[in-house]
């Protein structure tokens, strides 16, 4: 395991805006340097994968946006999503001893509810930027009638309030320690551990057009497919519905 040099880094806070991308975005293209944060305690845009809204309670979550100036081909940038994946899941494991899973690619689940999103958007100018974002339920007690299924927080799986500060703190350690793991050493410590924490690995699974059970994440960080005929298939990007295990 790689451990960065602990470095001293900008931190914006807001207490509400649109979308913390956009303002990471703006700061970034003003010089803002790598592994500046921007941290909000609302969104009144929150952006989601997919062009999805991503809503929030205010004071409740964790919203953040990093700034990442990468040190990785751009073909290599969706992995830098995975190693996300990974370090929200450890960060929660030392913040309040949850057992969270990977679904792919990059939702941080417990028990099947989704308890953080992570969204990588990235403008790919001569100097490539990456904004990496991260909406973690912390405190929620409960959530709206169309997500109270679907979704979990920190609180409702540990029965105790979590203090953002120190969530926050844990996610940024992490995500710099599995962003230089990713960066100095490949993807291929970042999948090892992906596999470990996945929770879509042995399921039935569709995405998109396929289906089929999932059976290994690839060496490019695609979702591995065996169908019903026994053919495989390398599923790069998508929409993944949950299946039984298989
Ligand atoms: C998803 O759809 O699962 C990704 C959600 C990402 C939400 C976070 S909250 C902080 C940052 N700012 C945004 O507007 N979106 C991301």
């Amino acid at each position: 395991m790689i451990e960065p040099t602990p470095l001293t880094r900008a931190i914006v806070r807001l207490p509400v805006v649109d979308s913390t991308q956009r303002v990471a975005f703006a700061l970034a293209e003003a010089g803002a340097s790598d592994r500046t944060v921007v941290v909000a305690e609302t969104q009144t845009a929150g952006r989601g994968r997919r062009g999805r809204l991503w809503r929030d309670e205010p004071g409740t979550s964790v919203l953040t946006s990093i700034v990442v100036r990468p040190r990785l081909a751009v073909a290599d940038l969706p992995k830098l999503s995975l190693a996300t994946a990974v370090a929200v899941a450890e960060a929660l494991d030392t913040v309040g001893g949850i057992v969270a899973r990977l679904k792919w690619p990059n939702d941080v689940v417990v028990r099947g509810r989704k308890v953080a999103g992570i969204l990588l958007e990235s403008r790919l100018t001569a100097e490539p930027i990456v904004v990496v974002g991260i909406g973690l339920n912390l405190n929620q007690t409960e959530f709206p009638a169309d997500l109270a299924t679907t979704a979990t927080s920190v609180r409702l799986e540990t029965g105790r309030r979590a203090e953002r500060e120190t969530a926050l703190n844990e996610l940024l350690t992490a995500f710099d320690r599995w962003r230089a793991t990713l960066e100095t050493r490949g993807f291929a410590a970042v999948r090892a551990r992906w596999l470990e924490l996945a929770d879509t690995i042995g399921r039935e699974v569709r995405v998109g057009s396929r289906a089929g059970v999932a059976v290994d994440l690839d060496r490019d960080g695609a979702l591995v497919l065996r169908d019903s005929v026994d053919a495989i298939h390398h599923v790069v990007a998508g929409e993944l519905t949950r299946g039984r295990p298989h």
